[in-house]
């Protein structure tokens, strides 16, 4: 089964998808070069997979219900994929001669784990630029960048301050590749919040409230701009940036989300309270949820349900974005500090 787009104007586009996935295959059966060296480039194509919308059993006259986009894509998982996927199809339908992806990302960024397996996917030469130079002499202890190495990610390291100066650090990397895609951090920019329109589909409309945790605010915004006019979205936040707010209502356009603060603190916090949560929630429902995104946004959603914030007989619809493969990296820092550690559900 196909997934099914949500607005009646992108079932044109799904029918357009479907149909550069067909030429894609021609061109590739008739050994038809779009580059000379990377000649079995195509286009990012929809998963024809149904995605499971899972109810949460509440003691309440509350329904919760989690879409697992988690599973979209083994590897490309959850939201990145929906980020990623107008972002790389834009920048391929141009036909680069050597295509290449430049981004940016911290030590265990899931985005930047996205797009080292979608370079390996397509064979796109990528190059990931990593905050902290410090890593340079470290990163083959860290899953998540050892995992991108593999992918055939190379990586440049800079400094706190530097990465920190995104816009100037972008330019000099467009002068220095100026064929390459420049994807900003967490893959976050209008292509990318269009792209989130494919978490929606017709078995979404009927839910009160779109929860999904945030980083850069491109998924939040998604889900506000494609919303339907019922409902409301709630912003999780993972990261501690009281930018946020301005930034989702520039890439939505709309005012029909709240955000919350979910991080604990700051951005990768993991308390135990977290990873107590984490553990019982796998243990009852059976679902893995990441300790830096889903596990706060559901722990937050919880504690609201109890505080009665959701009107009785409303539904909810959690996300579930992924970031998965941050897991091991994160056991490995509460193994170090001797804390209890993150279980994972053996699949
Ligand atoms: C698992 C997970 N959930 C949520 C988010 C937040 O998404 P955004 O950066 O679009 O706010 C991210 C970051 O991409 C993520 O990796």
């Amino acid at each position: 089964m196909s997934l099914r787009v949500a607005k009646g104007g992108e079932a044109d586009s799904f029918a357009q998808q479907k149909l550069n996935n067909d030429i894609c295959e021609i061109k590739k059966s008739a050994k038809y070069s779009r580059s000379k060296i990377f000649p079995e480039i195509c286009s990012m194509t929809i998963p024809e997979i149904s995605i499971p919308i899972t109810e949460i059993p509440l003691e309440k006259n509350i329904k919760l219900f989690i879409k697992r986009e988690d599973l979209i894509h083994p590897e490309i998982s959850g939201n990145k994929f929906w980020k990623l996927y107008y972002n790389i199809n834009q920048y391929l339908e141009q036909q680069p001669e050597h295509p290449f992806i430049v981004t940016f990302g911290g030590a265990f960024s899931n985005h930047i784990a996205a797009v080292s397996a979608l370079g390996k996917e397509q064979g796109i030469k990528t190059l990931g630029i990593i905050r902290g130079e410090e890593l340079d002499d470290r990163w083959r202890k860290n899953p998540t960048l050892i995992y991108a190495h593999r992918n055939g990610m190379n990586f440049r390291f800079v400094t706190r301050g530097d990465y920190r100066n995104k816009e100037s650090l972008t330019q000099s990397l467009q002068k220095e590749f100026p064929n390459a895609l420049i994807i900003p951090e967490g893959g976050t920019n209008y292509q990318a919040v269009k792209g989130v329109q494919y978490m929606l589909n017709e078995g979404t409309k009927s839910f009160d409230y779109l929860c999904t945790a945030v980083g850069t605010g491109g998924t939040v915004a998604g889900l506000s701009k494609f919303a339907e006019e019922h409902q409301q979205v709630l912003g999780f936040k993972a990261v501690n940036d009281p930018t946020l707010d301005d930034e989702v209502f520039r890439l939505s356009g709309r005012k029909n989300y709240k955000l919350f603060e979910a991080h604990d603190g700051s951005y990768g916090k993991i308390t135990d309270e977290n990873i107590r949560f984490i553990n019982n929630f796998s243990e009852y429902y059976g679902i893995q949820l990441d300790p830096v995104y889903t596990g706060k946004m559901m722990r937050l959603i919880f504690r609201l349900i109890k505080e009665d914030f959701f009107p009785e007989n409303t539904s909810i619809l959690a996300f579930h974005t992924g970031g998965l493969q941050g897991i091991s990296g994160a056991n490995r820092m509460l193994e170090e500090q001797d804390r209890p550690l993150i279980r994972l559900i053996k699949s």
